[in-house]
């Protein structure tokens, strides 16, 4: 016995004698084992001064990272399912901080690559990516709006790879991450975490809801849930455009959301550009028509079959249809990138100018035809098609499950956060998903917070603050179980900082200098 484990000890006095060079290669690196998965081939090679731009998710304080790293890239598939998936898994060579991060993406993507994974891995985590087997985002690019790996052919979804998509391509990088984690560094990681935005924030809630033990703490930033009604519902004001045959310029769209800002500004008691409680603004589109905006020094009235269009992408279709409708815009989020997207020519006509993110869903979930044209339905047709989105597509895509039960046992902790002048993702659908989860359970703040963070775009942009250490803060309650009372958010124009307030909590101005976070309170 003594004698055996002598040998062992003597084994691993050998193995720690491998130069790092050795550690990282694809004969001494473990083959991980993931029930349901075939694991086709594990390449590992150091990479020494790898140098980009990165961010985590959610946050404005990225840059230019020099980082070496074990390169592994696992590429497995599920028999059957005629898929093959790549997981990117970068392991720091020096100052690993114990701790496991997998990232998530964005879009129709499960992965950002080296955009996430590069700021991961210079804060020391074990950091991994997955392309989920879309073909569209192995390596470095990623084109987040590319839907078409979504139909195997015209007519026919491509449910496995959609499967991958929602998550299972999620939970087998995690699950493989954390192994590879393992053998290279001969201990598996102390703490998991996962973080993500947009797409990557509906796959860390859905972690959460369907694979609760995995991560010790996600963050969940801007979360895509609900996407089957979202999405095509973010169609809505475009499709009021052609109803009506009024293209509003990109300097009127602006026009309108600087007046409702102006208009709501005060009312949370300070003058900063950002509107901190859109609950209180109930000012219309319509309130503007007949009054006058400047365009480029030139002055041009607000119409009223433009302010229709407005008004559509702040009401969302909900107001036509409770059933099959969903929320709209914040007033002060940007409208022209998604909802309202217009171009203009050299004569002064403007037209609809498609957003492939929203339209991609009409054509291959919806119609499964490559060349439909979402600009033709009609208002029945519309709410016909988010009506067979959300009987298709709720249970593999919404992501809205309120029970967290299993995910409070295990004793996972969880952050959620959203911009509240989102420009794609409403804010709205996050809130009440917060509040499902507190009808099923009134101490979920225990262990899942979720913060609105005023004047912040969508991931970031936009005038407010960011809480660029949410993840921080994250570890802190994870392995300190030091709760967030509030998320510190810091960066926004002006250099101003504000303490973000758990919901449903609300940000209160309480006198000094507003670019100050000790200016405000949460009542
Ligand atoms: C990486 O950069 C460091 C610092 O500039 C340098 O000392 C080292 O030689 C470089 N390593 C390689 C493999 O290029
Ligand atoms: C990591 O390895 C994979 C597979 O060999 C390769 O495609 C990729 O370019 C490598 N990444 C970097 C940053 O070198
Ligand atoms: C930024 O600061 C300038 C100068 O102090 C001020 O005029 C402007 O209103 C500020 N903007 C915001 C959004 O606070
Ligand atoms: C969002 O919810 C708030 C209250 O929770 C409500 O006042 C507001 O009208 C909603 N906004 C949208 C765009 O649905
Ligand atoms: C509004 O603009 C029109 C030109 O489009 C101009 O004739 C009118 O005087 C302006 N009204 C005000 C109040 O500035
Ligand atoms: C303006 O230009 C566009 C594109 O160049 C053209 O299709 C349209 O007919 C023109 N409209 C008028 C009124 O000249
Ligand atoms: C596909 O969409 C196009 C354009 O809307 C339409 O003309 C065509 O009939 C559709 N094909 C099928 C099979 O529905
Ligand atoms: C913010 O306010 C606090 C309390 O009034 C003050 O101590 C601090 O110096 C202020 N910070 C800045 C950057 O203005």
């Amino acid at each position: 016995m003594f004698a055996l484990s002598g040998s062992l000890l003597s084994l691993s006095a050998i193995f720690f004698q491998l130069s790092s060079a050795s550690r990282c290669s694809p004969s001494v690196i473990q083959k991980p084992e993931l029930v349901g998965a075939s694991i086709l081939g594990i390449q590992a090679q150091e990479i020494h001064n790898y140098s980009t731009v990165s961010l985590g998710p959610g946050t404005n304080d990225g840059g230019r990272y020099t980082i070496s790293f074990c390169n592994v890239t696992v590429t497995h598939t599920h028999p059957g399912w005629n898929d093959e998936i790549h997981t990117q898994i970068w392991l720091p060579l020096k100052e690993w901080n114990g701790r496991f991060q997998g990232l998530g993406g964005g879009g129709y993507s499960t992965g950002m690559g080296s955009i996430y994974l590069t700021y991961a891995v210079a804060q020391g985590f074990a950091s991994a990516s997955t392309d989920g087997g879309l073909g569209t985002n192995s390596g470095a690019s990623t084109i987040p709006t590319d839907l078409s790996w979504a139909l195997s052919s015209e007519g026919n979804v491509n449910w496995e790879l959609l499967d991958n998509y929602a998550t299972k391509a999620t939970n087998d990088m995690a699950i493989i991450g954390q192994q590879i984690t393992k053998s290279y560094y001969r201990q598996p990681p102390k703490y998991s975490y996962f973080s993500g935005c947009s797409g990557g924030g509906r796959q860390a809630l859905m972690m959460a809801q369907k694979y609760p033990d995995v991560f010790d703490g996600i963050l969940a930033v801007a979360p895509a849930i609900n996407a089957q009604k979202f999405i095509p519902a973010g169609y809505w004001a475009s499709l009021v455009m052609q109803e009506t045959d009024a293209y509003p310029a990109p300097c009127e769209v602006s026009a309108f959301t600087e007046a409702a800002t102006k208009a709501c500004d005060k009312l949370d008691g300070v003058e900063d550009g950002i509107i901190s409680s859109p609950g209180l603004c109930d000012i219309k589109a319509s309130d503007f028509v007949g009054k006058n905006y400047s365009c480029d020094g030139v002055q041009k009235t607000f119409t009223a079959s433009n302010a229709k269009v407005i008004q559509a992408a702040w009401s969302g279709s909900l107001s036509v249809s409770k059933r099959y409708g969903w929320h709209g815009l914040n007033k002060d989020a940007a409208l022209g990138g998604y909802y309202v997207s217009t171009s203009c020519s050299g004569n002064g006509t403007c037209h609809a100018t498609e957003s492939d993110l929203l339209s991609s869903w009409f054509k291959y979930l919806v119609a499964k035809n490559l060349t439909f044209d979402a600009s033709s339905m009609t208002k029945n047709q519309f709410f016909d098609a988010l009506h067979s989105s959300i009987s298709d597509y709720t249970s593999m895509l919404g992501n809205n499950d309120p029970d967290l039960s299993n995910f409070k046992r295990a004793g996972g902790k969880m952050i959620a956060w959203h911009g509240l002048a989102d420009e794609v993702i409403p804010p709205n659908g996050t809130t009440e998903y917060y509040e499902n989860v507190l009808k099923g359970d009134p101490n979920a703040h225990r262990f899942y917070r979720s913060f609105e963070a005023p004047g912040v775009g969508h991931c970031y942009g936009g005038l407010g603050p960011i809480p660029n250490g949410a993840m921080s803060q994250l570890i802190e309650w994870v392995e300190d179980g030091h709760a967030p009372a509030v998320l510190h958010a810091t960066k926004g124009s002006n250099d101003t900082a504000r303490d973000l307030c758990p919901y449903p909590l609300r940000q209160k101005y309480i006198g000094g200098d507003s670019r100050n976070s000790t200016s405000f309170t949460c009542i």
